[in-house]
């Protein structure tokens, strides 16, 4: 019976070991892949449990004797359960977007718990098998084992942890005593940055490189440039990435570097990729406004001009904490029974980042957003809609009576749709518009005088409209920072602008 059960244990141990070895990098896994993956951090619990029991009742078995069974039958169990965990995981890991250095030594640990769990069970049942008493090497080798195990389960853990929280999600609550012992910053310093004079450091080495060494420097390197960009020195970031430059200067809204940290975090093509440690919205603002700026290499940080969110920030509230425009609201999340029924209508409601409460709405169907029941559908989930995507579809003037309730609207696509002037006056109450698209609409000069109070408006795309040049030059009086685009310029974006988020990142590798 034993040889048996040692017999099939070896099998799954081969397996496991085998696809650690041969199983690939890279490459786009299949979905199906991606579901088993998935059951890792459920199923990766239960190894850890019982080896964690097994080893407990081990330093107590010296005592009762009659617990020895108890643990072989744990260790057994639990060396199974490694094995199917770190199945689990290693197509958890071809998901991708994990700090690639931590996650090599935490499949390695997985499988060697699997390994020392199933070395210790042979070690204290082979005596038995055979029939004779254990031999002293058996005994010294099958304590080791246990220890090794014990050792082996904590730093697995704990890089588990690391890979899907980051590197400080441990000490993040540490009481400041424990951490000055540990030589960690206290709390209340955390996120801060620690800035030297002002008048002697460049706004891009004292704010801007720092972000891009620790959130993206991982895959974007010079000897590591995913999507073939480097983002760890001046030359690498203006060189850009296989499809061309990523950062266009004094314009945030054209920059793919900006457009891909603002894609919603479940996105094709967000950065950083889901599962690494995200920007907090605070370091993304100073990317953008740095952009803005003219993306400058030279001006120091004394020099420069901040907007008040950027000051805020600069103030020392922390980089964790601060929140700016819908995000610093208290929005509550929203009802999972409204997005369903939005849903069902074939409408795509999606997620805006983690622990947000905002979605994003996306039509892909030609009529569903043109009728009654979307809008009644779209009004419980009113404070919760921030990017609103109605582009390429028949939607007409009726549905702006209803886009005017949305107070929280960010981003509207409504290029190529059936909207005019007269539907324009019902956005110039989005205090929080930042991004509204009326590529090939019939909008003309009139309707723009509606947008001329949108205070949040950064960007404008009238490409293939009736607008006039007076026009554009009348609302650019009104608003000099918007950035209006209307075709005109040949700036190489302009043809993927003009695409809703997604698309314009499907044919990225
Ligand atoms: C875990 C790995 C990883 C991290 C971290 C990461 N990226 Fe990427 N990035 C990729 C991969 C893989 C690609 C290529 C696939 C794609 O374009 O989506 C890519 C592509 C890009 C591109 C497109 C380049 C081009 O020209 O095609 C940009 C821009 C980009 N990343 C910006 C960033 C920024 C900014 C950060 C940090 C805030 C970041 N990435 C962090 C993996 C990563």
């Amino acid at each position: 019976m034993t040889k048996k059960a040692l017999i099939f244990l070896a099998a799954g141990l081969v397996y496991l070991a085998l696809m650690l070895v041969l199983v690939p990098g890279g490459g786009r896994p299949s979905d199906f892949t991606l579901f088993l993956g998935r059951f890792h951090p459920a199923v990766v619990h239960l190894p850890i449990g019982i080896l964690a029991i097994g080893i407990l009742l081990e330093l107590f078995s010296r005592r009762w004797a009659r617990l020895e069974q108890s643990v072989l039958i744990l260790l057994y169990a639990g060396a199974w359960a490694a094995v199917v965990a770190g199945i689990a995981g290693l197509y958890l890991a071809q998901s991708g977007g994990y700090d690639p250095i931590t996650l090599i030594w935490h499949k390695r640990l997985g499988v060697l718990i699997a390994i020392i769990a199933a070395a210790a069970f042979t070690l204290r049942s082979w005596a038995d098998i055979a029939q004779r008493p254990p031999s002293l090497i058996e005994q010294r080798g099958y304590l080791g084992a246990v220890v090794a195990l014990a050792v082996c389960v904590g730093l697995a853990g704990h890089l588990g942890g690391r890979l899907t929280h980051g590197a400080t999600y441990l000490t993040r609550y540490m009481p400041d005593g424990l951490r000055s012992v540990a030589g960690l910053p206290s709390k209340d310093d955390i996120g801060k940055l620690r800035l030297q004079d002002p008048a002697k450091t460049t706004t891009y080495d004292a704010l801007i490189a720092p972000i891009l060494a620790q959130r993206c420097a991982t895959c974007h390197r010079e000897e590591r440039a995913r999507g073939g960009l480097a983002l760890d020195s001046q030359e690498a970031l203006l060189a850009g990435g296989d499809d061309g430059p990523v950062i266009i200067e004094g314009r945030s809204e054209e920059s793919e570097l900006v457009h891909r940290i603002w894609l919603p975090l479940y996105a094709d093509g967000h950065m950083p990729p889901e599962g690494s440690q995200q920007l907090t919205v605070a370091e993304a603002e100073l990317i953008r406004w740095w952009i803005d700026a003219g993306a400058s290499f030279e001006g120091m940080l004394s020099d420069a001009e901040t907007t008040p969110v950027v000051q805020a920030i600069l103030d020392g509230y922390g980089l964790d904490e601060i929140k700016t425009g819908i995000f610093a609201l208290d929005t509550a999340p929203p009802d999972s029974g409204d997005i369903a029924a939005l849903e069902a209508l074939g409408v795509a409601v999606t997620g805006l980042a983690e622990e947000v409460p905002y979605v994003q709405v996306r039509c892909t169907n030609l009529d569903a957003c043109a009728t009654d029941e979307f809008a009644a559908g779209l009004r419980p989930l009113a404070r919760n809609v921030a990017w609103l995507d109605l582009g390429r579809t028949n939607v007409d003037d009726n549905i702006l009576a209803t886009v005017q309730d949305l107070p929280h609207l960010t981003r509207l696509y409504l290029q190529q749709t059936n909207v005019t002037d007269v539907g324009l006056i019902h956005l110039s109450s989005l205090e929080y518009l930042e991004y509204l698209n009326l590529y090939g609409t019939s909008v003309s000069d009139s309707g723009l005088a509606a947008l001329a109070g949108l205070e949040s408006l950064r960007s404008l795309y009238l490409w293939q409209t009736a607008v006039t040049e007076d026009g554009v030059a009348r609302l650019k009086a009104d608003m000099p920072n918007l950035y209006i685009n209307t075709g005109l310029s040949l700036a190489p974006v302009d043809t993927t602008t003009t695409e809703s988020p997604e698309e314009s990142t499907e044919d990225v590798e």
